[in-house]
C-alpha cells in the first residue's frame, strides 16, 4: 500500500534560528519563506487542464508548519492579474499583517508578512487571499493552503500518524475551465444565494484519495473547510471520532462524536481509531446537511458524498496506545467581565442591515475590552460568522449553553436561529473584518469593520 500517508506538499523553509523540536524552552526561530500567486495550468479533475491561480505553483497551496513562538516573515509576490492579498485565517496577528482588504497588494506588487506565532496558538490554521470583492473567485481558482501550528508541550503522543484533510469543492465546465457564471445568469445567482457550491469534492486537492491505516491504530487528522460555501458533515460509517481540537487547538478534553458539521473556514482535530479489522475498509462521508432556503437547494442535498477511502492495511492489528484524558486548559473568558453586549444580525447579504463600507466602521471598541456579540440569523439560510484577528468563546447557540469550551474564530449561524459568543481583544489596535464566510456573501458586502484601539 503506497498511500500510507495523504499529504500535501510541505514547504521547505528557510531556518534561521533552528532549534530541537519537543522541547518546551526552545528558544525562538525565525521561518522565512516565499509564496507566489501567479495563473497556471494544473490537471484538477482526470482527462482536462484547468487554469488556475496557484500559491507556488499547487492547488491546494504548500502546508505551512509552524511552532509556537516563531518568527514569521512570509514574502508574498503577487503575480495575479488582479489585485490580492494573504490572510491568515484565525491565527493572532497584528492588524497590517492580516491580509484584509484594506491592504490589497497591486497586481505585480510584493509584501512581507511578518508576524510572530503567540504561545498557546497550537492548532489549524489555513490562508487565502481577500481582496475586496473578488476573494470567492481567487479561492474558486485555486489560492488556499492549510496551516499547521504546533506546541512544545502537545499533550497527544507524538508518534500518531497525522493527515491535514483539507476540503474543498469545485465546478468545472466540459474543457476543464472553472466554472463561474456571470452574476446575472440563473447559475449566478443561485450561486449567490447558496454561495458557490461545486459537484467535485476534493481532499487536498485529489478526487476521492485513499488513506491508508493499520488495525488499532490512532491517528489525527486535521480537517480544514476551504469550501467557498459548502457546509460538511462529516462521519465515518461504523466508527466515531474523538474530537480534540478546533479552530483555535485542542480542547480541554476528547469529546466522542459520531459527526462532525464543519461550516466553510472552521477546522476540527480528531483522532480516528481503527477499530476495522485487517483489509477492511470504512469510507469518509460528507452526509446530507439542510442549510438552504427550500427555492435554490440542490437536487443532490439529501445525498451523502464519498469524501475519502481509509484502506486498513492487511498487517495485524497493534495493540492500543493510551490517550490522554486531558488536553490542556482552555481558560473561560467570564461574561461578568463583558462592558457590551453587541446585537449583530445576518440576512441575505447584510450585517444589521448594511452592505460593508471600508470607509466605515461599523463597531469600535477598546483595547483589552471583553464584549460579548449575540448573532442572530433572521432568515431562512445559514450563514457562517467569522471574526478576524481574535479567537472567541460560543457561549450558547440558541439558549442552549455550549457543553464545553474551545478556541473559536468561525461559528456556523443556523437559520433563525442565534449564537453568543464571547470575545476578548487582548492587543493588536486596529480595523478588523468580521463577516459571513460564504464567500459570495462576504464578496458582496456581508462584512463589517470592528475597530480596537
Ligand atoms: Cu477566512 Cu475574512 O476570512
Ligand atoms: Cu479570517
Ligand atoms: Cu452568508
Amino acid at each position: 500500500m503506497s498511500v500510507r500517508r495523504l499529504g500535501v506538499s510541505t514547504l521547505f523553509v528557510a531556518v534561521w534560528t533552528a532549534s530541537s523540536f519537543g522541547q518546551p524552552t526552545a528558544p525562538p526561530r525565525t521561518v522565512e519563506l516565499t509564496l507566489t500567486a501567479a495563473a497556471t495550468h494544473l490537471s484538477l479533475v482526470p482527462g482536462v487542464t484547468t487554469e488556475v491561480y496557484a500559491y507556488n505553483g499547487t492547488v491546494p497551496g504548500p502546508t505551512l508548519e509552524f511552532r509556537e513562538g516563531d518568527r514569521v516573515i512570509v514574502h508574498f509576490r503577487n503575480n495575479l492579474p488582479q489585485p490580492s492579498t494573504i490572510h491568515w485565517h484565525g491565527l493572532h496577528v497584528p492588524a497590517a499583517m492580516d491580509g484584509s482588504p484594506f491592504n490589497a497588494i497591486a497586481p505585480g506588487g510584493h509584501y512581507d508578512y511578518v508576524f510572530t506565532i503567540p504561545r498557546g496558538a497550537a492548532g489549524t490554521y489555513w490562508y487565502h487571499p481577500h481582496p475586496d470583492q473578488i476573494t470567492g473567485l481567487q479561492v474558486a481558482k485555486g489560492l488556499y493552503g492549510a496551516i499547521v501550528v504546533r506546541a512544545p508541550d502537545d499533550p497527544l503522543p507524538a508518534s500518531l500518524p497525522e493527515s491535514v484533510l483539507l476540503l474543498s469543492d469545485n465546478r468545472f465546465l466540459p474543457d476543464g475551465s472553472i466554472d463561474i457564471p456571470p452574476p446575472d445568469s440563473p447559475q449566478g445567482r443561485v450561486d449567490f444565494e447558496n454561495g458557490r457550491e461545486g459537484d467535485v469534492l476534493f481532499v487536498n486537492g485529489r478526487i476521492l484519495p485513499t488513506l491508508a491505516i493499520r488495525s488499532g491504530e490512532v491517528q489525527r487528522w486535521r480537517f480544514i473547510n476551504a469550501s467557498g460555501a459548502r457546509v460538511y458533515r462529516l462521519a465515518l460509517a461504523g466508527q466515531t471520532f474523538l474530537q480534540v481540537g478546533s479552530d483555535g487547538g485542542l480542547f480541554e478534553h476528547p469529546v466522542e462524536v459520531k459527526e462532525i458539521l464543519l461550516a466553510v473556514g472552521e477546522r476540527a482535530e480528531v483522532l480516528v481509531r481503527g477499530t476495522g479489522p485487517p483489509g477492511s475498509r470504512a469510507v469518509l462521508q460528507t452526509l446530507p446537511y439542510d442549510r438552504y432556503i427550500p427555492q435554490t437547494r440542490p437536487a443532490d442535498w439529501n445525498e451523502a458524498h464519498d469524501l475519502l477511502t481509509l484502506q486498513y492495511t492487511d498487517e495485524p492489528a497493534v495493540a492500543p496506545i493510551a490517550l490522554p484524558a486531558e488536553l490542556r486548559a482552555v481558560p473561560a473568558l467570564d461574561p461578568s467581565k463583558a462592558t457590551t453586549t453587541r446585537v449583530v444580525t445576518l440576512s441575505q447579504g447584510f450585517l444589521n442591515g448594511k452592505v460593508m463600507d471600508m470607509s466605515r466602521v461599523d463597531v469600535s471598541a477598546s483595547l483589552g475590552a471583553t464584549e460579548i456579540w449575540e448573532i442572530e440569523n433572521l432568515v431562512g439560510l445559514d450563514h457562517p460568522f467569522h471574526m478576524h484577528g481574535f479567537q472567541f468563546q460560543v457561549l450558547d447557540r440558541d439558549g442552549v449553553p455550549e457543553p464545553y469550551r474551545a478556541w473559536k474564530d468561525t461559528v456556523n449561524v443556523p437559520k433563525h436561529e442565534s449564537v453568543r459568543i464571547i470575545v476578548r481583544y487582548d492587543d493588536f489596535p486596529g480595523k478588523w473584518m468580521y463577516h459571513c464566510h460564504i464567500l459570495a456573501h462576504e464578496d458582496a458586502g456581508m462584512m463589517g469593520v470592528l475597530e480596537v484601539k
